[in-house]
């Protein structure tokens, strides 16, 4: 099931986090990930029984046509069980009440290889997202940042 998140999810989103620490390995940042499901439009995937925490996405808007993936992250028993896709789902189904044409997200490129990465980028490439850019000067050389977007009007 997919919801927006409540109160009660943020220490279960929290630990989420601390269990994917390949791509969440900074405490501050993982904490201000945490704290944006407060403000920012946000949705979580819990079991449909048991109702645990799953996974969830929050989405930075960034003027009125464009929006970002700030986080997403599913639980690593999860993986490629379709969670991933149902909240890229969400995401898009917010874009499209809110005339949102552009879906982006920003995640380590190539030029600075990390298999962690390599599968996240697949996931993002197998939703359809195109690369846009690659920069090495956003966040320095040692962390390419790959830009990547999904054009909704088309
Ligand atoms: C990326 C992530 C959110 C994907 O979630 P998921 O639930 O495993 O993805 P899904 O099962 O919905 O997969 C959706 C599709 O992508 C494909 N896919 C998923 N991971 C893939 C991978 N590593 N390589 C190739 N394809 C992949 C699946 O095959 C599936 O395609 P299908 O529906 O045609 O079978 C999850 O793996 C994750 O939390 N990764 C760690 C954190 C992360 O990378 N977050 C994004 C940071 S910007």
């Amino acid at each position: 099931m997919i919801r927006p998140p409540r109160a009660d999810d943020r220490n279960a989103c929290a630990a989420l986090l601390a269990g994917l620490p390949e791509w969440f390995g900074i405490p501050e940042s993982n904490a201000a990930y945490v704290r944006s499901l407060e403000t920012l439009p946000a949705f979580v995937a819990v079991d449909d029984e048991t109702e645990a925490l799953q996974g969830f996405v929050a989405l930075q808007p960034h003027g009125h046509r464009s929006a970002e993936i700030l986080v997403m992250a599913v639980d690593r028993e999860m993986h490629h069980q379709g969670l991933g896709r149902a909240l890229i789902g969400a995401a898009e189904r917010w874009c499209a009440e809110h005339d949102v044409g552009w879906l982006h997200v920003k995640t380590r490129g190539p030029s600075t290889y990390d298999e962690a990465y390599e599968r996240t980028r697949r996931f993002y490439r197998g939703m359809g997202f195109e690369v846009l850019y690659e920069s090495l000067t956003e966040w320095g050389p040692e962390d390419a940042a790959l830009v990547l977007v999904e054009h909704l009007d088309c």
